[in-house]
């Protein structure tokens, strides 16, 4: 399979060595391709201005861009504009992608009370930044009404240890309420879309990208204190989470067959504390 990843950063290299391991070929595009390892055709772009010529014979694309800043602005160029522009700069190849994918976020949920969500809830999100990335999944579907959004949770992995870095500093307070965390490790959120790039039969439109246990917050920090031999975080009001409170379900990406290396959060951050695997620049 010839696949191009826009905006190949942590994620998305890491979705590239993977699929470069199971033989596909990859180009990966950025504006500092040049951090790209060996084995990636790197395509050096800035999704803002004109694209260069894309690979006429991309087979799946998928979008793993990020915005550079947390404001309407910035999401709007990275998730709406960016990918109108890769698929016209595809278009202008004569490329024909059998699969498109979109890395989304659960932050497209409004929901705060702790209930289930799946990919029936109906979106309604409390931020601005979230409204975009509806818009942007909209306006994608519009265009390539088969592409299929992967909404993510909180990612975490090698490097991306906010709530470690959190409880290890004395930082961390467990909330009173059983506020719900929903997160994946990096390596399966790849995992996701390397499985849902190759999948032969057409895939819903819309999956969760979590692992099998949305925790209450407070748990989580104190499996990591006691991890790192610190007594649990103190219970304290903590200002309310961006991802409100909710239990996001993965019954539908697992349906598809993906198995999971890091089924919850304790497996996933034990890796991590472990040391295991390095963050992509
Ligand atoms: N972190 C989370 O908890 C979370 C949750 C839900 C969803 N997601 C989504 O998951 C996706 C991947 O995240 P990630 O952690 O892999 O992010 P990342 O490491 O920051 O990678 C994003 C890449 O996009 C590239 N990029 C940004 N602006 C660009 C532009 N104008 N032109 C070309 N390339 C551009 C950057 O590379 P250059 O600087 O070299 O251009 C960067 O390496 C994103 O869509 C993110 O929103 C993340």
């Amino acid at each position: 399979m010839n696949l191009l990843i826009a905006g190949c950063g942590d994620l998305g290299t890491e979705l590239g060595l993977r699929a470069l391991a199971a033989g596909h070929r990859v180009h990966g595009l950025r504006r500092r391709a040049e951090v790209l390892p060996d084995g990636f055709h790197r395509i050096a772009a800035d999704l803002g201005a004109d694209l260069p010529p894309l690979p006429a014979d991309t087979e799946v694309v998928v979008f793993t861009t990020a915005a550079d800043r947390r404001d309407v602005d910035a999401y709007r160029r990275a998730y709406v504009t960016a990918t109108g522009r890769v698929l016209d700069a595809l278009e202008a190849a004569g490329a024909t992608p059998r699969r498109v994918l979109f890395t989304s976020s659960t932050a497209v949920y409004g929901v705060g009370d702790g209930s289930e969500v799946d990919e029936d809830t109906p979106t309604g999100p409390t931020s601005a930044t979230g409204a975009v990335l509806v818009e942007a999944e909209r306006a994608l579907w519009q265009r390539r009404p088969d592409a299929v959004s992967l909404r993510l949770a909180g990612v975490y992995g090698p490097g991306r240890t906010r709530l470690v870095d959190q409880v290890r500093d004395g930082r961390a307070l467990r909330p009173e309420r059983g506020v719900h965390t929903n997160r994946i490790h990096r390596d399966d959120a790849a995992a996701a879309l390397l499985h849902l790039a190759g999948l032969p039969s057409s895939p819903a439109t819309c999956y969760l990208g979590v692992d099998d246990e949305p925790a209450p917050l407070g748990e989580v920090l104190a499996f990591l204190a006691a991890e790192l031999g610190l007594p649990p975080p103190p219970v304290g009001e903590v200002r309310r989470s961006r991802g409100g409170d909710k239990r996001c379900r993965n019954a539908r990406l697992r349906a598809t067959g993906l198995e999971l290396t890091y089924p919850t959060y304790r497996e996933g951050y034990r890796a991590v504390l472990a040391g295991e695997g390095i963050r992509h620049p």
